[in-house]
């Protein structure tokens, strides 16, 4: 369980461990544009300001997932207690 904050509204929301960021995003009323799932295709790819993410995806490389400055929320997770989230 982590949280994510996001940025323009101040907003958090509690990630809990049965369920994707997206999914959490979701049902607080958050869109975010989602097509594969599976952290293959990138159209989720959201923008992280601060927080560290638990990278799953196969679609951005090994040295842009060590930049932490964007995730795919369809299927990462983070590493630390919160994200802050450019949404
Ligand atoms: Fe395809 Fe997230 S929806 S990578």
């Amino acid at each position: 369980t982590f949280e994510v904050q996001i940025a323009s509204t101040g907003q958090i929301i509690i990630v809990p461990s049965d369920k994707t960021v997206v999914q959490a995003l979701t049902e607080a009323g958050v869109e975010v544009q989602t097509s594969c799932e599976q952290g293959v295709c990138g159209t989720c790819l959201t923008r992280v300001l601060e927080g560290m993410p638990d990278h799953k995806d196969m679609y951005l490389t090994p040295e842009e997932q060590a930049v932490n400055d964007q995730f795919t929320p369809c299927c990462s997770r983070a590493k630390s207690a919160r994200l802050i989230l450019d949404l």
